[in-house]
């Protein structure tokens, strides 16, 4: 994929804002460069300094982790930060489009929205699934961007590896693939494969399996060239000294977050299975992430009467294909006994 025509002109154009932390990259040294308070705040007198724009002591942990290399990561405010970027670089306002496929992961649209690019949705078949001829069809010379979500947000099924592999060698544009309940799945991720697609990228993050959600950390992989200009085009200090830190002592942990993993796993299935036993629940679909979407009678009812026991789940009845349907997350085992007695009490109302 030759970027140099894809990519906005004036984004390529751009000569972005060198930081002070950009041009000295040294640890030791007198700081006067950078406008910051020398003592501290008086609160704490370690966050008087601007962090690394560039996150390199996190993205050297996730680069062995991940077996990718720095130059494939991009570190972002929560994956909506490189979802908006995408738009930013890529998307004509008012005149290019990108393709969605519902139902999926609400940000996508708002982003589009946002950025006033027209979205060509062509939904998933009624089990969630890809329909790649259709996919295909739905764009033209203006289409730029085409979001995967998989596992999906809400069906929480996987797509079709060989749908994906199919779409990456064939839609002319960036393939996103998002992932950030891929921890929870059985199937491989596809930040192996960046290297044969140079038009894939792959977003992951902090905010699920990692168990770090209110420090928003979103990370996206692709080839070099890609992460090199949502570098150039984010604000400079994107990622705050406090979430840098806070990152850096979970990375070595990642053997407790896989126990994690597991756990939440096993849950989801005795969740699932308890479940099942109920009258009231009509369907169960497979999950690979780290909630379940049930179909009720009446999911407003069943959402209400929850509510009323301190129970939120979420109502996605007016959702395609989600007729119906709430969307559980999979919680400790009180939490997973706090619901099904909720939902046993709907149920004999
Ligand atoms: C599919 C999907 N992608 C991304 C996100 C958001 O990730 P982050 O917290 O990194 O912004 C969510 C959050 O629910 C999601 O469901």
């Amino acid at each position: 994929m030759n970027f140099k025509t894809f990519i906005l002109e004036h984004i390529w154009k751009l000569k972005p804002y060198s930081s002070a932390r950009d041009e000295f990259k040294g640890k030791e040294g007198v700081f006067l460069d950078a406008n910051e308070n020398p003592v501290g705040s008086g609160l704490s007198e370690k966050w008087n300094r601007y962090p690394d724009p560039l996150q390199i002591a996190i993205k050297e942990q996730i680069a062995t982790i991940k077996s990718c290399h720095t130059d494939q990561i991009f570190l972002g405010n929560g994956s909506d930060e490189a979802i908006d970027l995408l738009f930013r670089a890529f998307c004509n306002p008012g005149k290019d489009n990108v393709i969605l496929l519902p139902p999926t992961y609400g940000m996508y649209g708002v982003s589009a929205s946002i950025n006033n690019v027209e979205i060509r949705n062509v939904a998933l078949t009624p089990d969630f699934q890809l329909q790649p001829e259709k996919i295909l069809a739905a764009g033209d010379t203006q289409t730029k961007i085409l979001f995967i979500c998989s596992p999906n947000n809400p069906s929480g099924n996987a797509a079709k590896r060989e749908d994906i592999q199919y779409l990456l060698e064939n839609f002319p544009g960036i393939v996103v693939v998002d992932e950030a309940y891929i921890d929870f799945s059985s199937e491989p991720s596809l930040i192996h494969e960046l290297d044969q697609y140079p038009n894939l990228l792959v977003m992951q993050t902090f905010s699920k399996a990692w168990g770090l959600a209110s420090l928003r950390l979103g990370m996206a992989f692709a080839s070099p060239e890609l992460i090199a200009i949502l570098n150039q085009i984010k604000p400079p200090y994107n990622i705050s000294g406090l979430t840098q830190e806070t990152v850096l002592a979970a990375l070595p942990n990642k053997g407790k977050v896989d126990e994690l993993i597991q756990k939440i796993i096993e849950e989801r299935t005795f969740l699932r299975e308890e479940l099942e036993k109920l009258p009231d629940v009509l369907k169960i679909h497979p999950s690979d992430a780290n909630f379940l979407l049930v179909q009720v009678p009446d999911a407003n009812r069943f959402y209400d009467g929850l509510i009323e026991e301190k129970v939120i789940v979420r109502n996605r009845s007016t959702v395609l294909h989600c007729e119906g349907c709430l969307r559980i997350t999979v919680g400790t085992r009180d939490e997973t006994l706090a619901l099904l007695q909720a939902f046993e009490k709907i149920a004999t109302n």
